[in-house]
């Protein structure tokens, strides 16, 4: 027998069955609502009672603090995996063996070049343009340069567009960045791995020779895969929603990336450290900055800190902190921003306002620190965090569009006028 729920409305008794997903979560589904109901909705404003999708992606335990991908603990992806085969996992489902991974950094390899024409584009745009913004701009041209929309049915098709998308973002970020710092364009190297590319592709000088730090690259890396995926967060509900309208892959993740860029968002990540470095020019005393976020006259917030759903807490976190020190040791840095934000963890973690209200340091707290070692721009930040969500905001679309999943197009509780006649101008 499944089970149901009853929803009484004056006296008269409506039944929705409970669907129960493989973690035991349980989601009532109201599709049958408005028709049985003669016209009532459901109001839950920034979504915080509702499921948009069923999804086999990513598994989240706010409360408890779990996050996997396709089954498996960020822990053990962090600390066994590398940023392809944990995309390759996120997109297809499964770990690749050594010839289907081989395949598929080569497949990505044989497509990393990008369009010249597009440098048109990039040098169109003012040095002082946000990345973000000059990221999904981009992104939305790659469209013009490749126009035939994929036949989602077809596997061929789509491995094919996920591949190009793999391939030709992250040579789009890096542009972005040596436009940004005066640089010459660099096209990476196809004997590179993925990241180790990417690595290239950013920080390669044309008057030295190019060497790799493992420390900066396994940083890099690690930072990635914590990044690619995290179910349905503003960004990828925005790609699913944009590509539910049948909107092609690139269109869908252009979206996305503005989505990315608020400092609710992915900008937390430039945000912190903007906050950080206020807090250290203001004199370092922390506890001021704590005093504000718990004034509710003032609109400051303690950017990464608090997370729509984990309420306990955020497991990437737990691994960042750990990395942020370790990269900072091992370059030899000296960070008094470090020590700030050290700090404030400490006297929040221990205050009753965030204690009550489940505020705990997110992901965001300390990526923003290891970037900085890492001699990556501040503006950058939100594009890195767009380079490691690009698997999960691909695996979810290709969900969406192989599950068919209808339109998105939510409904409303209308407050305005009602019905008035129109007054000529004079009369106003
Ligand atoms: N500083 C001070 N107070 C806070 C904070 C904060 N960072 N975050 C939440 N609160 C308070 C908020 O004022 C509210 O208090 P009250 O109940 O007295 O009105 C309560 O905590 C609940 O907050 P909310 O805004 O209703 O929670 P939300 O789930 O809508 O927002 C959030 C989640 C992440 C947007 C929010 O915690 C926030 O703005 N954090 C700072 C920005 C940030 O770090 N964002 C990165 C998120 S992690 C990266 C990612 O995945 O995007």
């Amino acid at each position: 027998m499944s089970e149901i729920a009853t929803l009484k409305i004056n006296g008269q008794e409506f039944e929705f069955p409970l669907l129960k997903g493989t973690e035991k979560e349980t989601a009532i589904d109201i599709k049958t609502l408005r028709g049985a109901t003669g016209g009532l909705i459901t109001l839950d404003a920034g979504y915080k009672n509702t499921g948009s999708c069923k999804s086999a992606v990513t598994f989240l335990d706010g409360e408890k603090g779990i996050l996997r991908y396709r089954g498996y603990a960020i822990e053990d992806l962090a600390e066994k995996s590398d940023f392809l085969e944990t995309s390759y996992l996120l997109i297809f489902g499964e770990l690749p063996t050594e010839a289907q991974l081989e395949q598929f950094q080569a497949d990505i390899q044989s497509e990393s070049l990008v369009d010249e024409e597009m440098k048109k584009i990039l040098h169109g745009f003012p040095k002082s343009a946000h990345p973000m913004g000059v990221v999904s701009a981009l992104t939305s041209s790659l469209i013009a340069f490749n126009p035939e929309s994929v036949n989602v049915d077809s596997e061929e098709e789509m491995y094919k567009a996920i591949v190009k998308i793999m391939a030709k973002f992250p040579v789009l970020a890096a542009w972005t960045l040596r436009k940004k710092e005066g640089l010459p364009l660099e096209y990476g190297s196809k004997s590179l791995g993925y990241v180790e590319n990417l690595y290239k592709m950013m920080f390669n000088k044309p008057n030295e020779e190019f060497a790799i730090n493992p420390i900066v690259l396994n940083a890099l890396d690690k930072l990635l895969i914590l990044h690619a995926d995290h179910e349905q967060n503003c960004s990828t509900s925005t790609v699913r929603i944009v590509g539910s309208s049948h909107a092609g892959l690139y269109a869908s993740i252009s979206a996305g990336i503005s989505a990315l860029w608020g400092p609710l968002h992915g900008g937390a990540n430039q945000a912190v450290i903007e906050m950080l470095e206020d807090i250290k020019n203001d004199g370092g005393d922390y506890h001021k900055y704590i005093a504000k976020a718990k004034d509710k006259s003032d609109p400051f917030r303690l950017m990464g800190f608090g997370h729509r759903v984990y309420k306990n807490f955020d497991p990437r976190a737990k691994i960042i902190q750990v990395a942020a020190e370790e990269v900072l040791a091992d370059l030899g840095i000296v960070d008094p921003v470090l020590d700030i934000a050290k700090g404030l963890a400490e006297v929040a973690l221990n205050d009753t306002y965030f204690k009550t209200r489940n505020l705990y340091p997110n992901v965001d707290f300390y990526s923003g620190i290891i970037y900085r070692a890492l001699g990556i721009p501040v503006e950058m930040f939100t594009v890195m965090f767009a380079i490691g969500r690009l698997p999960g905001w691909i695996a979810q679309w290709k969900e969406m569009r192989e599950n068919n999943e209808p339109i998105g197009r939510p409904r409303q509780l209308y407050v305005g006028e009602n019905l008035r006649s129109f007054s000529s101008r004079e009369n106003r």
